[in-house]
């Protein structure tokens, strides 16, 4: 049934997208990012100069996913450093520019402390900057690391739970390589099956209402010649029911200490169905986004975004995160529910994959002791 359905061609090009890069011109050190409320029509980079271009860069969603937060964030308070701003006000502003990530302050305090360290060590600021981007790098590349960890742990988990192959994965959001500095987490995995082999199909939503699936994770498909098909959010329990489904695969923004996951919204109503129709709800995401100190799933800030992202869509070429502008679908004045996460509690959770490996069931003993095994900060 499954090959019924339109989908938009692949062009082959390598599935490696840079979603951000540390460039040393003349002109002094910037950070550059691929704007991604541009995507799929324009692959447009943005620079950043200093950290208050990448504070609205992080909250307009020209870079976004929690890995890539964390890896922004580092590299943020090191331009600061780097540039002679004031690193603390940096950091406080990138680590406070969105709620829910927990990787976003990880990886702000990673690069801060180490530019303390340094100079307090050596007394001048030159070599706490250069110790700052040291650390950002070394995210950056243990990032790339996780991915390719997480994809193996992930597909072997797929291979267990699914035998015999022909996997049909339905995935939330956007989790490749526009959010790591790898293939990503969920996506990473799928990438892994489609290479295997063994994907069937990848069933896109298209994530809204800023249309992540639709504008993000089908642009990777398709660079990634992935056999993918988009549908509306709404369109999932009818793709469950009609027994298209194997496997939901999500990646997650933060994971509170007993296995709550927050993820970007509609992950959890995935869950519910998953959970109804007998399908395994896999989250895949780096240790960096398991935070011990958020202790369950009501202690998690969601961030509420601006109304206007719902009652608009965006004309052609304008983003929708802008100040509003857009085309109204609703009538004016029209107050609008937009949630920016929800939080899948630990029991519909099947199993939680990570770079150390997978928790299942998902408990808190068992997540503890994996996470563990690595020190992320
Ligand atoms: O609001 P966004 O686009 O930053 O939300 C991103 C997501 O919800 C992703 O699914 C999540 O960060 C996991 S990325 C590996």
């Amino acid at each position: 049934m499954a090959d019924q359905y339109a989908q938009s061609g692949g062009d082959n090009r390598p599935a490696g997208i840079p979603a951000i890069r540390w460039e040393e011109p003349p002109e002094g050190p910037v950070l550059v990012l691929l704007d991604q409320t541009r995507l799929p029509a324009e692959e447009v980079e943005l620079v950043c100069t200093d950290a208050s271009v990448l504070v609205e860069a992080i909250r307009s969603l020209a870079v976004r996913g929690a890995p890539l937060l964390g890896i922004a964030g580092a590299y943020g308070v090191a331009l600061a450093a780097a540039r002679g701003f004031d690193v603390d006000e940096a950091a406080t502003a990138l680590a406070g520019a969105r709620p829910t990530a927990v990787n976003l302050s990880v990886g702000v305090r990673r690069a801060r402390s180490a530019y303390r360290a340094e100079l307090a060590r050596s007394g001048e600021p030159g070599q706490g900057a250069r110790a700052a981007l040291a650390a950002a790098r070394q995210l950056h590349q243990e990032d790339a690391e996780a991915s390719v960890r997480m994809a193996g742990h992930g597909l072997a988990l797929l291979d267990e739970l699914l035998p015999g192959g022909g996997q049909r994965i339905l995935t939330h959001c956007n989790t490749g390589s526009l959010v790591s500095g790898g293939e990503g987490t969920a996506f990473a995995v799928a990438l892994a099956a489609h290479r295997a082999g063994r994907l069937r199909r990848l069933w896109v939503d298209e994530t809204r209402p800023l249309l992540q699936g639709a504008r993000l994770t089908a642009y990777e498909a398709a660079r990634s010649d992935m056999a993918y098909t988009l549908l509306t959010d709404s369109a999932a329990g009818s793709l469950f029911a009609a027994g298209e489904v194997d496997a939901v695969l999500i990646g997650a923004d933060r994971i509170a200490a007993d296995g709550s996951v927050a993820n970007k919204v509609g992950s959890y109503p995935l869950a519910v169905l998953a959970r109804y129709h007998h399908v395994p709800f896999i989250v895949v995401a780096p240790v960096t986004t398991v935070d011990p100190d958020t202790p369950n799933g009501a202690s998690i800030e969601v961030e509420q975004r601006p109304g206007f992202e719902v009652t608009e869509v965006a004309a052609p070429q304008v983003p929708v995160t802008g100040a509003g502008g857009g085309i109204p679908v609703a009538p004016l004045g029209t107050q609008a529910y937009n949630p920016a996460f929800d939080v899948t509690p630990p029991e519909l959770v099947t199993a939680i994959v990570t770079e150390e490996g997978v928790v299942s069931p998902v408990t808190a003993e068992g997540l503890a002791e994996l996470c563990g095994r690595s020190r992320p900060v």
